[in-house]
Parts: C-alpha cells; structure tokens; sequence
C-alpha cells in the first residue's frame, strides 16, 4: 500500500536539513551496520516516560528537559556527563522540594549531535562551505575535509550515545542519585554564591527529612525512589536515516520505536505537516515533541497534533513553546486557545533559550539571562490566565564552568563571553545560572500549585 507508514516513508515527503552524502555506498554501509546495532533503549521505557508525561499533562507533575545544544566528540568526557547530570539532580531536587511536586528529568543527551542551521553554507575569507551541521554530520573546523558529510560520523555518533547512557544509567540507578548524596551534587567551581548557599540550606532540611523518615522505618534501602532516580533521554528526530535505521519493531507491544532514544522532537524549522520529519515521527511509539514557534500557524498544529496523536493519548504530546521573551505574549495565548479548545492533551513545555539569542556586540552568540527569566515568567502568567498548566522547561545548560549566556548571580557581561565560550552551537546556562533558574521555578511552580489545590477545594 502505498500511503503505509514503514520507518522509511518519511524517504518519500520533502525532507529538510539532511545532507546530501557524497559517498553514497559508505552512507549505505554505515546505516546497515547500525540496523544491526543493539537498541539504545527499550520501549518499555519509552512507555513508562510517556506514563510520566501524561501525569504532567493532567497537572500532577513537571518535566525538567535539558543538556547540551549540541553534544560533541571532542568534549565527550566522563566528568561532562556527570556535571550535566549532577546540575540535572540539583534542579530537579529543589522543584521537588520546593514545589512538592515530582519533577520528570529528560536530558538532551546520548544522542544530540545533528543541528539544523539556519544558513546551508558559510563564507569566510571569500570560502564557501557547508556549514557545521553538528558532529554526527560533519566537523566544527572550517575546511573543506572536516566539513564535507562524513557517513563513518553517524556510527561514531552511535558509540558515543551508548557509552553516554551507559553512565547515565550507572549514575541514575548505581547510588549517586541517592538523596543521601545530595551534598556531593554540588559543583566545585560554583562561587559560594547565592543559589550555592541556597542550595546547601536546602539540602541540610533534606537530611533532617530523611532522619526524620529513617525513624519512622523509611529508607533508601526500602524505598527505591530515595536510592535511585529514573533518568530518559532525547534528542532531535534531525537526521532521519539515522533514526531510520534505529528504528525497530517491539516485540512486547508489537509497535515501532525508534530505540536511539526515550523521546524524539521534531524542531521548529522541519515540523511542516506534510514534511518528512512529521512523516516519520508520527509511526513511532515514543513520546513526542514538536517546538513551536511564533510563526506557528494554529491550524497547521492541530493537524500535527492529530498526525502525531490521533488517539488523544496523554503523555505520548509535548508542545516545546520557544516564542521569545518579546513575542510570548502576541503568540503564547492563541496557541494555548487553539489546542485546549480542541480538546487536546498535551504537556506544555516552554523553551526560553531559542527565541532569545542574540549577538553580542564583540560577535559572539548570547542569551541575556533576563530575557529567559522573562519568558518563563510570562510563560506561567500566561497558562493561569488561561487555565492551562505550564508543565515543564526545556533548557539548553551544562555543568561545565562556562560563559555563553549573559547575568545571573555571577554578572557575566558581553566583555567575559570570550574566556570559556566552548558551545558547539547555542549558548548554554552554566551550573550557576542553572540552579538560579531553578530556585525561581520553584516558586512560579509552587505558586501554581497552590493555585491548582485550592481550585479543586472550591
Ligand atoms: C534546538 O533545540 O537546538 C533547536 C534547534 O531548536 P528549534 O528547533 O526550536 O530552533
Ligand atoms: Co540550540
């Protein structure tokens, strides 16, 4: 039949930001060899992540998205993966505690290496190439070897992902993420700054919880969420024949997963109803994402929507809103009418990084902290007037001691982007920034929580 969904029909829709391979025999062979590779993860997974999801969308939770723009081969390093997921752990404990609610943690990691660009080629010097495409794709130097598509990339891309999950999993069930640990969470070079302090005082009330647990017979030996977290991945669903050739049947459910990650998205410049990413996203089981943008027509989303999730399925829906601190207002609300109108389930995720960059005036790429505050802010302001529930962020953040995005406690000014600027791609929080963001979701999220339980009381 010809209109049948398989993991390569997307090969018949318009597909954009996939490269064009010149070596077509070893882009062959490089995606035969990881059709046979072993699953990243398993469905089950995906199914339980989507369980979670669909408690955010009821209201019941929040989801914490975050990692790296772009992840790299070169900054692949054990101590990477774990500052990232130590600032993760951090961030989720203080949403916990400071909001009572559970927080669903999804990193942006094991898996993100293919960027779209908003430019297909780049000039410097009077050269033309292609551009940096990310490093499952082609390098970051600027010539012509390191930029041309390399097939042998996609298998290096593989191998990463699956010794990065590896770790991720060891920390998520292995002890680290016990809450007893959360003491060690804290980074080395986060100043003795407000949110360091912050976080320790916090920390210190989480011990006497626990002792106070601990005598009434609860422990981290009886009770496995105190012992262990659950920890998912995601990436961009970018570089289909890559996902295509991870894409495999479930034999428990007898449906298709794409098994390279626990949650795909699909990005605001190839979400087109009729494109291929949509195309290929919309036969697979894991959960999905689709940025939203400002120019996002309504009713070209509900048709996504109703591609994507024609059963209406809580959890198996996230809309990533990246509308910017100063379109957020003129945006946000008709997209949220739109969709709650209809009736249909989603979890409401903003994105305060993509639709705030700008350029600094020495060239460098930023994010003023002050505009993502803004956006979040506006964000839940926005969903109360509505009635809708904000439920999660998605963040572009590291553990690394960086200087991409400008503010916070720290003050980073335009002038200090040049001393650790090691982004990939977009600019990331570093673990100050991160953890400050976090305590101020807290109170925006206990806020709303407030809100949500004396509304049920009425
Ligand atoms: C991204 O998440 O890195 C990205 C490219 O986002 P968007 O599709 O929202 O621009
Ligand atoms: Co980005």
């Amino acid at each position: 039949m010809k209109n049948k969904w398989s993991p390569k029909s997307w090969r018949n829709k318009p597909a954009k930001h996939i490269p064009t391979y010149k070596d077509v025999e070893a882009l062959s062979f490089s995606i035969k060899q990881l059709s046979q590779f072993p699953p990243l993860v398993f469905a089950g997974e995906s199914r339980k992540l989507e369980k979670q999801l669909g408690e955010v969308s009821k209201g019941n939770a929040f989801l914490l998205q975050g990692g790296d723009c772009a992840e790299s081969f070169s900054d692949f390093h054990p101590d990477n993966i774990r500052d990232s997921f130590k600032v993760m752990l951090q961030m989720a404990v203080v949403l916990t505690f400071g909001a009572s609610c559970p927080v669903v943690k999804v990193g942006r990691m094991a898996g993100q290496f293919a960027k779209p660009r908003s430019q297909p080629t780049e000039i410097v010097n009077n050269i033309k190439l292609e551009s940096y495409k990310g490093d499952i794709i082609n390098g970051i130097d600027f010539d012509q070897s390191s930029r041309e598509p390399d097939p042998q990339r996609l298998i290096q891309a593989y191998n990463q992902s699956a010794s990065s999950l590896n770790l991720l999993r060891a920390f998520a069930q292995g002890g680290f993420a016990n809450l007893k640990q959360i003491h060690q969470w804290n980074l080395s070079y986060v100043e003795e700054g407000q949110s360091k302090n912050k976080f320790e005082k916090m920390a210190k009330r989480i011990d006497e919880c626990l002792a106070f647990m601990e005598a009434c017979g609860i422990n981290d030996q009886n009770v496995r969420q105190m012992n262990e977290t659950d920890f998912y991945t995601s990436h961009e669903a970018l570089l289909l024949p890559y996902e295509e050739a991870l894409t495999r049947i479930d034999s428990t459910s007898g449906k298709w997963y794409d098994v390279s990650a626990h949650m795909l998205w699909v990005g605001d410049r190839t979400r087109q109803f009729d494109g291929a990413h949509i195309e290929f996203v919309k036969g697979i089981g894991n959960p999905i994402g689709i940025k939203v943008g400002p120019t996002i027509d309504t009713d070209e989303l509900l048709k996504i929507i109703d591609i994507i999730n024609p059963e209406n399925i809580p959890g198996r829906m996230t809309l990533i809103c990246r509308m910017g601190a100063e379109k957020v207002s003129t945006n946000l609300p008709r997209v949220i009418s739109a969709v709650e109108k209809e009736g249909k389930i989603v979890v409401w995720a903003c994105d305060p990084m993509h639709g705030n960059t700008i350029k600094a005036s020495n060239g460098f790429k930023t994010r003023p902290l002050k505009n993502i505050i803004s956006e979040i802010e506006q964000f839940f302001q926005i969903h109360r007037s509505q009635g809708s529930y904000p439920g999660g962020i998605h963040l572009e953040m590291t553990g690394q001691d960086v200087t991409e995005c400008i503010g916070g406690v720290q003050e980073i000014k335009e002038s200090d982007l040049n001393s650790r600027y090691h982004t990939y791609c977009d600019p990331r929080l570093n673990a100050s920034q991160s953890l400050e963001l976090a305590f101020l979701l807290s109170e925006f999220l206990n806020d709303e929580r407030i809100r949500i339980q004396q509304s049920s009381k009425i």
